[in-house]
């Protein structure tokens, strides 16, 4: 692994101390040279438990500032506990891209409005909406890994993480399968190209894309999630076409890059441990605490809050408007949470892991992420023989909001 410095370091604001200054690069350290991306995460917890890393690792920001980083579980959930300390505004501006002013919904938001927004969402998410789609989920799996079968291998990433979850996105949305590579492509644009102009760009289409489709929704309604949006009522009131873009936005970055990143790293884990291919093929039924220990060892989200108001926490003096990013990867690798945390055991009971967040935000699309995980190694494993990293280019991975793999060439024989 190589951890690259910061190439240009903003000015370090007063309230901080030298001793808690870090300058490690989240966005940009690669895998070669280190078996394990997860060993630098790992070696943070002889660290300070918290320290302000000198520039901000998150994707969206057009002039990134330092960033506190919390390296204890417990006072990871302490404080995601704390909303009114540590506030979800404005976090993930997007729509500030393209100068228009709709906040992602309800990841953008607070108690006690944040509620107001997830009552509407759960329908979306209800267990028997999930039902529904699960058929389908497992048909799509099917059809994807048949078509790769007769291969030999493939690019794990572009041809099944990437194509997978976008194909259950346009069916959750209702929208057609055509306009899937469309969505491919934004997706990439808007989540990969770690350049501004690109992501405005992105930005710009979909909420156009999304407006068109509101208003084609409003005549014509439809099973479907829009039309579940414009018939919501958020505090008695109708919801407005801005909110619902906030939503339909949301689902598609939440919904995407999150399942592929973790369909990367768990397969990638597979494809090194054969013998771990070989016990769930041998008894399937642990495939679902197995996928939950995956998350815990291998989890990829880096989520950010604002301070509210000056405040000591874990130690640091803390300034309204400082920006704190919440590692899943430190909570879930924690020795004080976790007996021997780098091992992975299928077995591990009571896997507390918060590789969803915890508190008020925590992913609402858990259920259906476990189901489509679940659901891909299990398709994976009753049609494919046991299958290995490829020779050739080694794993590339990428951190930011999500870290993830680019690549990750598989074989069979
Ligand atoms: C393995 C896959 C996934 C992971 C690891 C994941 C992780 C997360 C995390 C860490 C958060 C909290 C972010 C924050 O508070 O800053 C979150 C929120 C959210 N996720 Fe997921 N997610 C996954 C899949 C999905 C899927 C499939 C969907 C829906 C299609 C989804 C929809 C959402 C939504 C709507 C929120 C916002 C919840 C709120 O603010 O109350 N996620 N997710």
């Amino acid at each position: 692994m190589t951890v690259h410095t910061t190439p240009t370091r903003p000015p370090i604001p007063p309230h901080v101390p030298p001793h808690l200054v870090r300058d490690y690069d989240l966005l940009s350290w690669t895998m070669p040279g280190s078996p394990d991306p997860y060993d630098f995460f790992a070696s943070l917890h002889g660290d300070a438990r918290v320290f302000y890393n000198a520039t901000s690792n998150t994707l969206y920001d057009a002039h990134p500032k330092g960033v506190w980083v919390f390296t204890r579980a417990e006072d990871i959930r302490t404080a995601l506990q704390a909303p009114d300390i540590f506030s979800s505004v404005g976090t993930v501006p997007f729509s500030s891209m393209i100068g228009e002013t709709w906040p992602l919904i309800p990841i953008e938001q607070d108690p006690p409005l944040h509620s107001a927004y997830r009552a509407v969402l759960n329908g979306i998410f209800s267990p028997q909406k999930m039902k529904v789609l699960e058929s389908w989920v497992r048909g799509c799996a099917a059809d994807l890994i048949e078509k790769l079968r007769p291969n030999g291998g493939c690019d794990f990433l572009e041809e099944f993480a990437r194509q997978f979850p976008v194909a259950i996105f346009m069916q959750l949305m209702g929208l057609p399968a055509a306009d899937t590579d469309q969505f491919n492509t934004w997706e990439i644009e808007l989540l990969h190209s770690q350049d501004f102009a690109r992501q405005s760009q992105a930005t710009r289409a979909i909420a156009d894309y999304l407006r068109a489709l509101i208003a084609r929704r409003k005549v014509e309604p439809a099973d479907d999630l829009i039309t579940l949006c414009i018939n919501a009522k958020v505090e008695g009131r109708p919801v407005s076409d801005d909110e619902i873009i906030g939503m339909c936005f949301l689902l598609f970055i939440a919904g995407l890059d999150t399942v592929t990143a973790a369909l990367g790293m768990q397969f990638r884990y597979l494809a090194m441990n054969p013998e771990a291919q070989a016990r769930l093929r041998a008894d399937p039924t642990q495939v679902p605490n197995a996928i939950e220990e995956l998350l815990r060892r291998f989890s990829t989200i880096i989520s950010s809050r604002f301070v509210t108001r000056d405040v000591e926490w874990a130690g640091a003096q803390m300034k309204a408007g400082d920006r704190v990013l919440f590692v899943t990867m430190l909570a879930n690798l924690d020795p004080a949470e976790f007996d021997e945390p780098m091992k992975v055991d299928f077995e591990r009971s009571d896997i507390r892991h918060v590789a969803f967040l915890y508190g008020p935000h925590r992913c609402i699309g858990s259920h259906l992420a476990r189901r489509e995980l679940i659901i891909a190694i299990e398709e994976w494993l009753a049609r494919v023989p046991e299958f290995r990293l490829a020779e050739g280019p080694v794993p590339q991975a990428h951190a930011g909001g999500v870290f993830s793999l680019d690549r990750l060439e598989l074989a069979w024989s």
